[in-house]
Formats: structure tokens, sequence, C-alpha cells
């Protein structure tokens, strides 16, 4: 038997949050998610859960577990030890258990303009990019909007204003990429006390990728991509790429 403590909070009836208690079997191929279902189903409909593609692919599901962030169609309760706590994403507030208020991290990815610009005439056909070129945006089109990385980031516990680690990768994948002529907008907009340079590496953002992106390699190269246009007006994306992706 695994003891699942679950955060339990209704902002409208509860005063503060609590934790419940529940008994399951933690049999082979039983994901967090999975469990938390079977409570809800057959124990206490009440219980609020976001989740839909129940494949690592939607990132709706991610909240944290066992003090780290994850995503829980992903992870296997088996793994966990024989109990298992299980909270929402910290930073956001919360909407009802493990549902939280997503709204500041989709406004953070609004600000760094999360689509492509271009300036030039389109080309006849399509804007061709090498395998090289696509090599050094690879690892930041991973993304699946989870929100584990930011939420796991003491910067935004304090601030809601900071840009966060998510959407620097957002921010990235379009600057890195040789197809696209919006630098010079995204890094306009990361570029204030709110954004690149409140970040204090303080690395956990790494550690709760449930898609091992890195997002410190994406600030990096925003960072280098800033200086060097401090320097050399403009931002000239056609040279090497400032920093390996993987
Ligand atoms: Fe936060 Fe990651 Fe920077 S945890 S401070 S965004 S290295």
């Amino acid at each position: 038997m695994t003891l699942l403590r679950v955060l339990r909070y209704d902002p409208e009836r509860d005063e503060e949050p609590r934790f419940a208690k529940y008994e399951v079997v933690a049999r082979k191929g039983l994901t967090v998610l999975d469990a938390l279902l079977n409570i809800k189903d057959e124990v206490d409909g009440s219980l609020a859960v976001r989740y839909s593609c129940k494949s690592a692919i939607c990132g709706s599901c991610a909240m944290t577990v066992n003090d780290q962030n994850r995503l829980a169609c992903k992870t296997q309760l088996s793994t966990l030890g024989r109990t298992v706590r299980v909270e929402p994403l910290a930073g956001y507030s919360i909407v009802k258990d493990l549902v939280v208020d997503m709204r500041p991290f989709w406004e953070q990815m609004r600000r760094i303009l999360p689509y492509f610009i271009t300036k030039t005439p389109d080309p006849e056909k399509e804007r061709l990019q090498t395998p090289e070129q696509r090599r050094v945006i690879d690892e930041a089109t991973w993304c699946i909007f989870c929100g584990a990385c930011s939420s796991s980031c003491p910067v935004m516990w304090t601030d809601e204003r900071y840009v966060g680690p998510a959407a620097f990768v957002k921010a990235w994948r379009f600057v890195g990429d040789s197809r696209d002529e919006g630098a010079e907008e995204r890094l306009d907009a990361i570029n204030s006390e709110f954004g690149l340079w409140r970040c204090h590496t303080i690395f956990r953002c790494v550690d709760s990728c449930p898609k091992s992106i890195n997002p410190t390699v994406a600030i990096e190269s925003l960072r280098k991509g800033l200086i060097r246009r401090a320097f050399w007006r403009p931002f000239a994306k056609k040279e090497a790429p400032l920093v390996r992706v993987k």
C-alpha cells in the first residue's frame, strides 16, 4: 500500500489548505495521475485535477510530487516510496486542489512574441533551414508549456512579473531560428529588470523539466545575444550559434 497525501484546498470554502490521505495499491504501470483519477472516481469526486492527453504531450498535469515538479501522467507511483506527497505547482494561486491559475505563465509567454516574425519578402516556396541551423533550436522546440520549470524557480515565487525560464526557452526557440527575423523585438522584451538579468542561475528549472530541456542554455544564449547586440548592432543572427544547445 502507498499512502498518498494530496493537498486539498477550495478557496471558496476552506480557510487554509490541508493534506487528505488516501491509500492506494501502487501496482505496476499505475501513474500518479491514474491514482488521482481513481480517487476521484471511487472515493471523492470533488478532487480537482487538470489533465488531458495522458501521454506527456499536453503539459496539463504538471504538479509537485515529493517536492519535485513532474508530469503526473508520466510518473510511476511505484517508484516514489511508501508515502507520496502531491501538491499543486508552486508560485501560482490555487484555483482548487491541484489546479492552479496559469494566467501569469501565459502572460509572460505572450511577452516574448511566441510566433514567427519575418520582415523580408516571402520566398516563392518555404523558408529553408539546414540541419545544422535546426540543431541550434532543437532542444528548445521540445517544450510542452507545462510550467514545471517556471514554477520551480524561486525568483518567480517572489515576483510574478519575472519572465521565467519557460518563456526564455520559447524566446530562444525563435531568436536562435535562422528563419526568424524578430530577434530585436524579443531581446527588447526580455532586456528588463523582470527579464534575463533577474535570473540568478539557481538551476532548479533544469532539474524540473519533464522533457529534459536545460533552460539555462537558452538563458545564456539570449544573454550573449544582448551583450553582442549592445556592442555590434544590429544583432547578427547569421553568425555561428552563440551557445551549442546540445
Ligand atoms: Fe530560476 Fe532557473 Fe534562473 S531556477 S533563477 S530561471 S537558472
